[in-house]
């Protein structure tokens, strides 16, 4: 046999740009060998009787097919939730407010430092489930609620040992700049050293990070500071990213355009020159309408500006227990296109080939292409667009990690 597993009657949304929208194939097969996309084409174009080419043939009953999804922005591990925040927030209160009572990330950095690796693991686990029922293969999950050396390493720890009990490719990132450590407040330069000095060597040491992102916004560090930050991880070998230009425009998108890096996350002050630079650097606008939603905030991401430049766009959960206290990547397909105006094409686009961009792994997934890890999601639709025109309907089938399926979560 050629391959271990061909999938049939099925409609493929490869993702491929440059061709037809969604790089559909109808009638479509595709087959995987070793882990691997081994052939994708029409049905009518495989090379002999179906039977004769697989030791297993799955009928996917005329779904559609796509990429496996790549939610590229999440904090999944936390503890506890800031409900309260919410509430105060409804009931008129300001940030300032909010931290002065004691909530804020402030809040979720004590509860973290107080949780074991157990309990934050359990906790990050349940909702990555929530994820992975809705077609989520790759996750990148982020520290930064530890803001110290143990609680930091703690939360990478548990974002590996997510990744091992589950079969989804899980990408950590390192986010010692989140904010502040409260035990250098007001000493910002100095807590920037420490990440230099002692937390990056670390982090690449026990390998427990993909990357390094930093909080930059006007009001936490000057860009002096991270691009310092960014220097040194890039000469330790890792990509930077970072949140910014959410408040204001802090000139963050180009600094990370500068510094070649992955995604510039939020962007919703974003300003014509940070957009150049991004495109410049081939660096991908993440888009995160939780936090945009949940905040009520009414200033939207650039979105025109980044098509018109060339620069792609991911859409994430941005999964965390203050700004974005959401485990649904579909329902961020949905508000990506009726929140931010992004078409279901570039939409499905942003949790598939610019989401595996986001994260460094262009070359492994987010395509239905020939050699790529042969991860997939099936969908009971009847056209692409359905996945961004639901509110609250799941129509996944089934999930397919390195070629072989795997049981969805609660089935
Ligand atoms: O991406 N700097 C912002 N980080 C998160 C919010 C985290 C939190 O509020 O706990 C964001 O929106």
């Amino acid at each position: 046999m050629m391959w271990d597993r061909l999938w049939l009657n099925v409609n493929l949304a490869t993702m491929e740009p440059g061709g037809v929208a969604y790089g559909a194939i109808e009638d479509g097969a595709i087959a995987a060998l070793d882990g691997r996309i081994a052939w994708v084409g029409p049905r009518a174009a495989l090379p002999a009787p179906p039977a004769r080419l697989a030791d297993a043939v799955v009928d996917c009953a005329g779904g559609w097919l796509t990429p496996g999804l790549v939610d590229c922005h999440t904090h999944l591990v936390f503890a506890g939730h800031r409900a309260r925040d919410f509430e105060m927030r409804l009931n008129g209160a300001r940030r300032e407010d909010i931290l002065a009572a004691g909530g804020g990330i402030p809040y979720t950095v004590r509860a973290t430092r107080a949780a074991s690796e157990e309990s934050l693991f359990a906790a990050a686990l349940k909702r990555l489930d929530v994820l992975r029922a809705q077609g989520v293969t790759t996750i990148e999950i982020k520290s930064g609620y530890g803001l110290d050396r143990e609680t930091e390493l703690r939360q990478l720890r548990v974002a590996r040992a997510l990744g091992q009990a589950r079969p989804v490719r899980v990408t950590p990132t390192y986010l010692g700049a989140h904010g502040v450590s409260p035990e250098y407040k007001g000493r910002a330069a100095e807590y920037v050293e420490f990440m230099i000095r002692e937390m990056l060597p670390l982090v690449v040491r026990e390998k427990l990070a993909d990357a390094v992102d930093a909080g930059l916004e006007r009001i936490v560090y000057s860009p002096e500071l991270i691009e310092k930050l960014f220097q040194a991880a890039r000469a330790h070998g890792l990509p930077v990213k970072a949140h910014t230009d959410q408040y204001s425009d802090a000139g963050g998108g180009g600094i990370v355009g500068r510094n070649r890096g992955l995604s510039a996350d939020h962007l919703e002050y974003t300003s014509d020159a940070s957009i150049a630079a991004m495109a410049a650097g081939g660096t991908v606008a993440t888009l995160l309408p939780g936090a945009t939603f949940t905040l009520r905030e009414t200033r939207m991401p650039p979105v025109q500006k980044f098509r018109d430049a060339g620069v792609p766009m991911a859409l994430a959960t941005n999964c965390n227990p203050g700004s974005s206290p959401t485990t649904s990547i579909l329902m961020m397909l949905n508000m990506g296109c009726t929140m931010f105006a992004l078409t279901p094409e570039e939409a499905l686009a942003g949790v598939t080939r610019e989401g595996a961009r986001a994260v460094g792994l262009a070359n492994e997934i987010g395509t239905l292409s020939v050699g790529k890890a042969a991860d997939f999601a099936l969908w009971e639709i009847d056209v692409p667009a359905e996945l961004s025109y639901w509110i609250g309907w799941n129509p996944l089938k089934a999930v397919v990690v390195a070629g072989k399926p795997v049981p969805l979560p609660g089935a």
